[in-house]
This record gives structure tokens, sequence and C-alpha cells, in this order.
């Protein structure tokens, strides 16, 4: 097979710090398994803003639209904050997104076995946890027009934006979520507030129909987002996936991420749409951000990141076993005690970020011996 070509942006704060863990991992494979990657390493976010005044050059832009995948780290950081609001960081991400059109953002949130006491949640609430939150990204509130900031005749600023969507924007990422459904539970929640806003009543609609003409056999239900998010406490364990609007989508799965143990824990996977060609675009990130709280101190958990590279080989090179292997090293090391801050536990052995690269590519090692 053909080298698969690979746009890695480590971004921020810890980005760089957990990408270079991962990077070991990418090595490894391209030594070790039959895959052979073409990697190519690129600025975003506030890295991309220091070296070009922007978040995201138009020549990465081009190499991302170019490659088979992308991996990004974490973007932003306190440093950018006080920016003009259209170069900050985030928008560096946002615009990946956008002209990318990774419309569905998918979001995993999975207990490991050794990680029922790292949650906050009592240990049965959370054991044995694995549900999928499918988040629409490339719509809603975190694009619609108008937006912006105005100032009022009566000297008041008005902040304004919009969230709307399209029958077809809500179909598609619905498609993936019953598509997903299928391999999994068969089971999908639908999740909006129809209640009070017209967008939720069209995304309850549109979700129904497309159920009911195309996916009868996966079982459907619907659910207001303010109710989702206590029931993700409350009981997680009756979701099996969940489809959701972009902004929703962003704090459920937030909230997913504590019943793991730790949002450093938590990959994703955003997609777009297969081309003429087969192609897929996509890109694979943490759910997390820059962590700036701990950025520059090796203490990173490196989890997550990795766990998005084993989500890209499921995903786009549709190298399931090479993602096992992945996930079993995972365990396995999680099952040795070795935990970073964010996941220690009494009588757990403590590591940095690099401890865990290392605990991974030995647990690797000795998987494929
Ligand atoms: P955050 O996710 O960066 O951090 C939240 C908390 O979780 C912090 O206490 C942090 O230390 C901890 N944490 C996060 N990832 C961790 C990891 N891998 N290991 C151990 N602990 C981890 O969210 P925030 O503090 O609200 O945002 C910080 C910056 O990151 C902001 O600029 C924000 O816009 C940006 N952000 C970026 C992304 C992204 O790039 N996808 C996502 C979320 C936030
Ligand atoms: C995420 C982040 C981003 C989002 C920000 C950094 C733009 O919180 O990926 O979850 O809100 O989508
Ligand atoms: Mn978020």
């Amino acid at each position: 097979a053909s080298n698969k070509k690979l746009l890695v942006l480590p971004g921020d704060g810890i980005g760089p710090e957990v990408m270079r863990e991962v990077r070991r991992v990418v090595d490894w494979f391209d030594k070790r398994q039959a895959v052979r990657f073409d990697l190519e390493e690129d600025l975003v976010g506030g890295a991309a803003i220091d070296a070009h005044g922007v978040p995201l050059a138009d020549a990465t832009m081009e190499k991302a639209m170019n490659v088979d995948a992308v991996l990004l780290g974490a973007v932003g950081g306190p440093q950018w904050d006080s920016l003009d609001f259209n170069i900050k960081p985030e928008r560096g991400l946002l615009r990946l997104r956008k002209e990318m059109e990774l419309f569905a953002n998918l979001r995993p949130a999975l207990c490991f076995d050794a990680l029922v006491d790292a949650s906050t949640l009592k240990p049965e609430i959370v054991s044995g946890l694995d549900i999928m939150i499918v988040r629409e990204l490339t719509g809603g509130v975190y694009f619609g027009e108008p937006r912006g900031i105005e100032e009022l005749p009566s000297g008041e600023r008005r902040g304004i934006n919009t969230q709307v969507y399209t029958t077809s924007e809500i179909k598609r990422v619905a498609a993936v979520a019953f598509d997903l459904a299928r391999k999994r539970d068969n089971r999908v929640c639908s999740v909006e507030k129809a209640n009070v806003m017209e967008s939720g009543v069209l995304w309850r609609d549109e979700v129904t129909k497309l159920h009911d003409a195309e996916f009868k056999d996966v079982e459907l239900s619907h659910m207001y987002a303010d109710n989702c998010s206590m029931q993700l406490v409350r009981a997680p364990k009756q979701f099996d996936v969940i489809v959701t609007d972009n902004l929703f989508g962003d704090m459920l799965s937030d909230t997913a991420a504590m019943l793991t143990g730790s949002l450093g824990m938590l990959p994703s996977a955003s997609l777009g749409d297969i081309d003429e060609t087969g192609r897929r675009k996509a890109m694979y990130e943490p759910v997390h951000g820059s962590a700036p709280d701990i950025a520059g101190e090796d203490k990173a958990n490196p989890l997550a990141t990795l766990l998005s590279f084993a989500m890209m080989l499921r995903y786009s090179f549709d190298l399931g076993e090479d993602a096992d292997l992945i996930e079993t090293a995972v365990k396995n090391v999680l099952n040795e005690g070795k935990r970073t801050g964010d996941i220690v536990a009494p009588g757990a052995t403590m590591v940095s970020t690099t401890g865990m690269g290392d605990a991974v590519l030995s647990a690797l090692d000795h998987l494929a011996a």
C-alpha cells in the first residue's frame, strides 16, 4: 500500500508535549507494522500567530486539504487571549473544521476498568461505560450569521450569535450517528431543545424523518439537552450513541469526559463526507485544550491524543487491528498502575508525560513480541 500522508499540528500549551509522545508511537508503527507514514509537522493556534501573525497560515490550510489525515494537539493560552477575536488561536482550529467540512465529530467516552476509581462518580455508575457522542461540528451557533458585537445608539453594546441549522446539515450528521449505532448497541438518542428553539424543532423533525425512512431498525429516542446533561451524570450507561448540535455537543462531551476519569483520556475524530475518489477528509484531536495550568511541566496525560491516533488508524485507514493494539497497550499500562497526575490513584505509580510515553511503547513492544 502507498504511504499515508499525515499532517501533525501540535499547537500550544500541552499540545506539543503530548504530541511528542504520540509521535514516538507513530514512529513505532511506521517501523513495526505494515503501515507507512509521510509525516509533516506545522503550526496552528498561538504558535502560528507568533510565527505568521495568523492562527492558521493559508499554506498550512492547503496542506491540511491534501493529506490523508490531520492530527492536532490543542490550541490557545492566556498569552493570546487579549488578541482581536478573529485572529485568536481557536479561530485556526475552527477554520480547519469548517474548510475541511468536518461536520461529524465522534467523541467516544469509554471507561477503562483500571480507571473506574479515577472518576468523581461512584464506580457502579461508570464501570463498563461505552458511549459515543456525535457532535455536529460545522454549523449551529459556532458559525451562524448574523454574528458580532454592535454599538447601539443608546451607547449600549450588543453581542450576537445565531443558532441555525438546515435540513441537510442535520441529516448528514444524523446518518453518521445511525450508522455508528448499527455497529454498536443500535440505539440513538437525539438531543436538542425543541421546547424553546425552532432549530431544535427542525432537528427533531429531520432526525425522525431520516430514521423512519432509512434507519427503522435503529432504536431512536429524543431528549432535551438540559435533561441529557443531568442523565449523563445520573445514569450514563442508559446511552449508546448521542447525536447533538455543535454547542450542546461541546458541553456534553466535557461532561462525559469526567465519566472516563479525566478529560485527558478523551479522544475524538472529526470526519467529512466521502468524496468522488473515495477519500474522507478527517482530523483527529483530543477533546481537551492546551491546559495552560500544567503546560511545560511534563505532567499532561498524552493518552487522549494517543487514542485519537488510534481512531485515525481505525476510521481513516481501516486498520482496526492496529487501533486495537494501541487500545490494548493503554489498557495494560493502566492496569500496571502507571498514571499521570490527572488519573492518579492510591497505590498507583505517578508518571510524567514522557514516562507515560515510555510505558506505552514498552507495552506495544511486549504485545508485538
Ligand atoms: P482545558 O481542556 O485546556 O483544561 C481544563 C482542565 O483539564 C485543566 O485543569 C487542565 O489542566 C486539565 N487537562 C486538560 N487536558 C489534560 C491532559 N491531557 N492531562 C491532564 N490534565 C488535563 O480547558 P480550558 O482550561 O478551559 O482551556 C484552555 C485553553 O485551551 C483555552 O485557550 C481554550 O480555548 C483552549 N481549548 C482548546 C481546545 C482544542 O484545541 N481542541 C479544546 C478546549 C479548550
Ligand atoms: C473543543 C474546544 C473548541 C470548541 C474550541 C477550542 C474552539 O472546546 O474542541 O471542544 O469549542 O469546539
Ligand atoms: Mn470543548
